[in-house]
């Protein structure tokens, strides 16, 4: 028997269910605009799938007047600077003396049950488990979007707008045409090796460490939990490193033993290899089809930018459509693509930075480059200043962006208030 095919009706089409897609259906709702969100994973997979953990001070904002930040208060931990370290030497940048400005350590798992949590209150439509999903009729002002449901149902969905926030290999990015968008893009030849572990972590503030075995990072979940990455070679084996390893791996790199400090180890949970990209699809428009998120740029991991990012895109999204939908005024919606992609660029040339400057490549001339500019950075107030504001993050003009559609997103130039840090 043939599936039945059911016909729904929207005003925005989300695809995927990740934070991009999350948020946007929250704070287009904040703005009593009606989404459906289609998602290929389950919800639990999305919920517990283990990423990003740092939030720049204007994400934090962003969550908050949208109503999403209770727990992220909480449970969160506002980290004033981080360690910036290679052999023999330990340096704390204090981002909030630096750049008056903090992040906050709270995993994408944590986010995205906030926000689902948040949605499900609200009553959003959700579809989880689907598959074979598609774009349609894009440069009609009745776009459509059909995939097949959970249970084998065929439908079809249509709507004023879609949202590609279906990140890297979803299909909003693919239906794009070639001809009709440029792409810039980068592969490192190194990976990131990343573990969750049962552990204390061994240090208040992140450590980034240069090494000439390799780069290592210390981060953390929570007062008991630890996240760690190391570099390693792609296409690396995870069998190849078993735990005993990747301890002892962590112990040398992040310089267990050196002026007493000790790096506490525990019971490995998660285990997982990440390549590491930069890529960058203009412009993040095709006809209806807006792209947020992952499905428009890729970062890698070096300098937490990627959560930010979607964040950014979708806060600029809802207050275009809003303008768009609400008040047939589309000035937003034709400078979203290049509004965003002014924060993109500052975030992937970041994030660049950080992994070059970070990775040892094995060669002695780029070993030495790397020494003389971590020097520079923790040592000279710009230097420091300048990581310290891009980490950050660029100020948001104000805390709810989405909604005042007459004014220009500022950019680096409106200041958030000084905050102080809490114990
Ligand atoms: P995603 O989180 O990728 O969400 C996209 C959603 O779309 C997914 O749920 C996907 O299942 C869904 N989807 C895909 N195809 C379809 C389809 N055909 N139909 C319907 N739905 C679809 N950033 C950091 O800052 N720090 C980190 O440590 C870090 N670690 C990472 C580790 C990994 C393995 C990856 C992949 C990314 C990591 N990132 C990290 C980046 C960060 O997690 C992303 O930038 C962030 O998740 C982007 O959110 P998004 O909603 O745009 O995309
Ligand atoms: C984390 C990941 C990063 O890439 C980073 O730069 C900082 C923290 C993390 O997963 O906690």
């Amino acid at each position: 028997m043939l599936p039945l095919t059911d016909r729904m009706r929207t005003e925005v089409a989300i695809i995927g269910a990740g934070p991009a897609g999350l948020l946007l259906s929250h704070l287009l709702a904040l703005e009593g605009i009606e989404s459906v969100v289609v998602e290929t994973r389950s919800r639990e997979y999305v919920e517990s799938r283990i990423r990003a953990g740092i939030l720049e001070s204007s994400t934090v904002a962003l969550l908050e007047a949208a109503g999403v930040g209770e727990r992220l208060r909480a449970v969160g931990e506002e980290h004033c600077g981080i360690y910036l370290q290679w052999p023999g030497e330990r340096h704390h940048l204090d981002f909030l003396g630096l750049a008056g400005r903090t992040v906050w350590m709270y995993g994408q798992t944590e986010l995205t049950r906030d926000l689902g949590r948040a949605r499900d209150a609200a009553g959003q439509r959700f579809y989880y488990g689907v598959s074979a999903t598609a774009v349609h009729d894009l440069h009609s002002d009745r776009p459509y979007v059909t995939f097949q449901a959970f249970d084998g149902r065929e439908v079809r969905l249509d709507a004023d707008v879609i949202a590609g926030c279906d990140g890297a290999h979803g299909p909003s990015r693919a239906a794009v045409p070639v001809t009709a968008r440029q792409v810039w893009e980068r592969t490192y030849p190194y990976s990131w090796l990343g573990i969750l572990a049962d552990a204390a972590p061994s240090t208040d503030h992140l450590i980034y460490a240069w090494h000439p075995d390799g780069f290592a990072l210390h981060s953390m979940r929570s007062r008991t939990v630890s996240r760690l990455y190391l570099q390693v070679e792609p296409g690396t084996d995870i069998a190849d490193w078993p735990d005993d390893r990747i301890w002892e791996a962590l112990a040398t790199r992040l310089g267990h033993g050196q002026d007493g400090w000790k790096l506490i180890t525990g019971r490995i949970t998660e285990k997982s290899v990440l390549p590491m990209r930069s890529y960058v699809m203009a412009p993040m428009r095709h006809g209806r089809l807006f792209l947020a998120g992952d499905a428009a740029h890729t970062v890698p991991p070096t300098g937490a930018k990627g959560l930010n990012l979607a964040a950014a895109d979708v806060a600029l999204l809802a207050r275009a459509l809003t303008a768009m939908l609400r008040e047939h005024d589309s000035r937003l919606a034709d400078a979203y693509s290049d509004t965003a992609l002014r924060r993109v660029w500052r975030s992937t040339h970041f994030s660049w930075w950080m992994t070059t400057m970070m990775h040892s490549t094995g060669d002695p001339f780029d070993a030495q480059l790397q020494l003389t500019q971590l020097d520079w950075v923790a040592n000279s107030t710009a230097g420091a200043t300048g990581l310290a504001e891009n980490y950050t993050g660029p100020p948001s003009a104000r805390a709810e962006p989405w909604s005042r559609p007459d004014d220009t997103p500022a950019f680096g130039r409106v200041a958030l208030p000084r905050l102080t840090c809490s114990p």
